[in-house]
């Protein structure tokens, strides 16, 4: 039907143009004389190339309606407005404890049942949604394609016409301009090439002890001091976490003091000691902070205010953002100055530099010229702070609270951790970043389950350039040209079903082969905390630092810091969740990333670490006295010799 209208549009513009041409003969003399004339065929012209150019578009629309038929989506009620309204129906973040998100809609649970119903139940390896009709509004319907299936996920990440990132970011590019994480082609290479070595063994030890050094030094102490509040013995942890996390971030980054832990614990023991002053304290800091901002609250500030102009589609920003990145800028650019001032003096005086940090591998040169540009170390730096900042934090959060309602499988790490921290037959000191990583598998079957019921980094997107044929061992799809193609760990992690690769296994008789097959049919449900879950399986859909090229680089950074935070604090401590938070359970949402809603806990130090600092403090006791003893006894035979 377009082709036959398209067809007559065409074949009738031309006969008037040859009309008008056959009856005037040559055009010369029309352009000379006659403006007229010209100016009949200059809007004769222009009629064409709009019709022309109008019905390319109608045949543009017609295809990509025909693709969009072909894919598999999920049905809909709405002709005009098709998943849209479902998407318009779902009820607001459930509003507890973050004031942050009121107008957010909580899509998930939407988009779970979706992918039951399509890829569970139908089998589609992935399915559309689409924003508005494809037939009734085609120049205003946006398709989203969800790839679901592993194999699929693997085939997106590596098409070549599928490596522009989307719209995720657009909001918080005056965070992460410069930087690798958006910076593509020859740009991305040159940044990436440099920032994998950044994360070097070296870096992955000093995030190792910088963790240890923050946990002793500051937030034991105050677990113990709160321990010993009775009017409130629990500890808002997901708020400590994120300060910790990112204090350790300042130090890795750029060795850099954020004092977030310091400001926290301050903040409380003013409000504990002066509560009667607390108001006009609190105006007093107030007053101030505008005038004086650390560079912890400028972090804190931008990171809202991306919650903000985020949840208002990047239409509306608030007016401090731009003051606190340039404020930030500042800060780091003053960083840098002296980082370069110490290299130099460094290299003018021979020395060493051991105290590598993220900053110094950005710095690098090549052939006496700077690998990066100045605005590239201060974004890469910037992002750095912010891409690990977050995440860090969900997982930390989520796993305390797990651990909070699952005593014996603390107890299976402290078999596997404590004789790390006895002085006879480990270090003393518990297990070292290399013993974390490669001898204490329960710890690590313990962060990966983490990592599996709750990715922090929910989706990645990627958008179609052109046309594009994904196709797999099981599945085909052509998604037409515009197409975002989101890939969510959250979903893809959860809704895994192992019995089909369990079934080659049952073929085989051999005892651990049937032990095998047993573990893998393991029948916990999948949103159950389960380290003991086998995700081995190289088939199994486990990729919540990405796959791929573009996969996450601070991977082993975040892992390194993960495993040293719980063995430390699951040694120390035993932890109690306050009841009205086991009772409510764990509150997710999603601002960019999942986010754990703040809750209560109380760390308790565990009898056995009493006991050997008393242990400790006797001998400590008997030695002194030991050495006074043998001092007044020479004292004495001093003064009967003397005598
Ligand atoms: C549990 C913690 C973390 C998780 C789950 C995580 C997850 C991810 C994911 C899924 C991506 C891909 C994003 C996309 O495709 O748009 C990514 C990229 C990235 N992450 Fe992480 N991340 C974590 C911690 C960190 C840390 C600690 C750092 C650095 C300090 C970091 C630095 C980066 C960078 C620089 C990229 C961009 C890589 C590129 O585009 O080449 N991440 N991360």
């Amino acid at each position: 039907m377009l082709d036959l209208f398209a067809t007559a549009t065409v074949t009738s513009l031309l006969k008037t143009t040859a009309a008008i041409g056959s009856t005037e003969g040559s055009l010369a003399p029309i352009i000379v004389g006659n403006t007229k004339r010209l100016a009949v065929l200059v809007v004769v012209a222009i009629c064409y190339y709009i019709v022309y150019k109008f019905i390319d578009k109608l045949r543009e629309w017609k295809r990509h309606y025909l693709l969009v038929e072909a894919l598999p989506s999920p049905d809909t009620a709405n002709s005009w407005l098709s998943h849209l309204s479902a998407i318009i129906a779902c009820p607001n973040v459930k509003e507890n404890k973050n004031h942050l998100n009121k107008n957010q809609k909580n899509v998930w649970p939407l988009i779970e049942s979706w992918c039951k119903e399509m890829c569970y139940q139908k089998g589609h390896g992935g399915f559309l949604i689409n924003i508005l009709s494809p037939s009734r509004l085609p120049f205003a319907s946006k398709c989203f394609f969800w790839a679901i299936d592993y194999e699929l996920i693997k085939e997106v990440v590596n098409h070549p016409d599928l490596q522009t990132k989307g719209s995720t970011y657009d909001n918080s590019k005056s965070l992460i301009d410069h930087s690798v994480l958006i910076a593509t082609g020859h740009d991305w290479k040159r940044m990436r090439k440099l920032t994998a070595k950044a994360f070097s063994n070296t870096v992955m030890k000093i995030t190792h002890d910088a963790s240890i050094r923050i946990l002793h030094d500051k937030v034991f102490p105050y677990f113990d001091q709160k321990q010993s509040n009775t009017d409130n013995p629990y500890v808002d942890l997901v708020k400590l976490i994120g300060r910790f996390t990112l204090d350790v971030l300042g130090i890795v980054s750029f060795s850099y003091e954020f004092g977030g832990v310091d400001e926290l614990v301050s903040s409380e023991t003013t409000k504990f000691c002066c509560d009667s002053n607390y108001n006009e304290h609190q105006q007093q800091q107030e007053q101030q902070h505008e005038s004086k901002k650390t560079a912890h609250q400028i972090m804190i500030e931008i990171t809202r205010d991306i919650i903000i102009t985020n949840r208002f589609r990047g239409l509306y920003t608030p007016k401090r953002m731009d003051k606190n990145v340039r404020d930030l800028n500042n800060v780091i650019n003053t960083v840098v100055d002296t980082k370069m001032q110490q290299q130099q003096c460094n290299i003018n005086n021979n020395k060493s530099n051991n105290n590598i940090d993220l900053l110094d591998h950005l710095l690098e040169t090549q052939n006496g010229a700077p690998i990066l540009t100045r605005e590239e170390i201060v974004g890469n730096t910037k992002l750095f702070s912010f891409a690990g900042h977050d995440t860090t934090t969900t997982t930390l959060s989520a796993m305390f609270y797990e651990l909070g309602r699952s005593p014996d499988i603390v107890e299976r790490l402290r078999e596997e951790i404590d004789p790390y921290f006895d002085d006879e037959h480990g270090s003393g000191c518990g297990p070292s970043y290399n013993d974390l990583r490669g001898n204490c598998t329960y710890v690590n079957k313990v962060v990966r389950e983490i990592l599996r019921l709750h990715p922090p980094a929910l989706f990645s997107r990627k958008s179609a350039t052109k046309e594009v044929v994904l196709k797999t061992s099981k599945f085909q799809y052509v998604l037409p040209k515009n197409t975002e193609v989101f890939m969510g760990p959250w979903i893809s992690q959860r809704y895994y079903d192992s019995s089909s690769s369990s079934k080659n296994i049952n073929n085989n008789n051999t005892k651990e082969e049937e032990a095998a097959a047993e573990k893998l049919q393991r029948k916990q449900p999948y949103d159950v905390f389960d380290p003991d879950r086998t995700i081995d399986d190289e088939n199994y859909p486990f990729f919540p630092f990405a796959v791929g090229a573009r996969n996450c680089v601070g991977r082993e950074m975040a892992m390194a810091e993960i495993r040293v935070v719980l063995a430390q604090v699951v040694y120390h401590y035993d932890l109690i969740l306050k009841p009205e938070d086991r009772i409510e359970g764990l509150e997710i949402y999603v601002v960019l990333t999942l986010k754990v809603g703040n809750y209560g806990m109380k760390f308790v130090k565990r009898k056995k670490i009493e006991e050997k600092k008393v242990n400790e403090a006797i001998q400590d006791f008997n030695s002194n006295n030991q050495v006074m003893e043998s001092g007044n006894q020479a004292n004495q035979h001093d003064e009967s010799s003397n005598i």
